[in-house]
């Protein structure tokens, strides 16, 4: 990847994000998952408000791309998981008009074989969003015990085969490479199956490597006080686990109760048009929720 490889990526749901989130001349942006910076630059150019809005990323090269593509505009480009981000700005007392979460790997990750998020490219059992973190997929792979891959692989792959993959796993033990481990799980569905086997698993080691559940259930609440009375927060998620996730907060926070402090936006998720679809074929498991804050709470 090179650093103006932004040129070549297209944001997810772009016109339905800016439908939901609504940016005016001067308000401020907070962009939880900023990426390639491809949302943030459209929402940042309708609102002209650089100085008072914040991009995060936990991605090292997603750093390096936005410092080059907004460069010298006074915008604020912190490295660090979404979590601590929301969690220093509470602390620091700002707030925002507009919240963007558009959560997942992005090509950055998937394209890259070194990163090891794919078996279709071969690389080594990584898997890290942040390189800074320490637990890399070889070592739950290599050192967790069977029940922990067991609940791994059921709760975050929903892998219907959960035990006898962990079985498996262990017995082929040390695994280094991506190819190596989508070999093993194959073992347990031989056969022709539409969706490689090793799918679900890919899916689960990457969700437990990152945390990936844990930063969202616990970030939605720091987000909503972040946001200004009448400020908007959209979240796109890829799995149904993350989408159950930002619904369940949103019941929550918005349904018709008297002291609810949402207004949803999206009674169901907004999805990818066949277009978008057939341009950017990852769009096809989008789903957008959005809300407005309706009071402080
Ligand atoms: C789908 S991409 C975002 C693309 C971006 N919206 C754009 O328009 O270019 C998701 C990004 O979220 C980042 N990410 C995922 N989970 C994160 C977390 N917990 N904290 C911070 N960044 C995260 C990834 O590193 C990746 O760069």
């Amino acid at each position: 990847m090179t650093d103006d490889s932004y040129q070549i990526h297209t944001p997810v749901l772009l016109a339905e994000v800016l439908s939901c989130l609504q940016p005016q001349a001067g308000e401020n942006y907070l962009d939880a998952t900023a990426g390639y910076g491809g949302h943030a630059d459209s929402i940042l150019t309708q609102t002209g408000n650089y100085a008072d809005s914040v991009v995060v990323d936990r991605d090292a090269r997603a750093i390096t791309t936005l410092e080059t593509r907004f460069k010298d505009v006074g915008l604020a480009i912190r490295h660090e998981d979404y979590y601590a981000a929301a969690s220093h700005l509470v602390e620091e007392g700002r707030q925002f008009d507009m919240i963007l979460a558009d959560i997942g790997v992005s090509s950055l990750h998937l394209d890259e074989a070194v990163r090891g998020f794919s078996f279709a490219n071969d690389g080594p059992l990584d898997m890290r969003m942040d390189q800074r973190v320490a637990t890399t997929a070889a070592h739950l792979v290599n050192s967790a015990s069977e029940d922990e891959l067991i609940n791994i692989l059921a709760r975050y792959g929903e892998e219907p085969k959960a035990a006898k993959v962990a079985r498996l796993i262990i017995a082929a033990r040390p695994l280094q490479t991506t190819a190596e481990l989508a070999t093993v799980v194959k073992k347990a569905w031989p056969g022709h199956s539409r969706v490689h086997p090793a799918t679900r698993t890919f899916q689960a080691l990457r969700i437990a490597v990152n945390d990936e559940l844990g930063q969202l259930e616990r970030s939605l609440p720091l987000w909503h006080k972040l946001l200004k009375p009448g400020g908007r927060l959209a979240v796109i998620s890829f799995h149904s686990l993350e989408d159950r996730v930002v619904k369940q907060f949103f019941a929550e926070q918005g349904g018709d109760f008297f002291d609810a402090s949402l207004k949803i936006l999206t009674k169901r998720p907004l999805t990818a048009s066949a277009t978008e679809i057939v341009s950017n074929p990852r769009s096809r498991s989008a789903k957008l929720r959005a809300a407005v804050k309706i009071k402080t709470k």
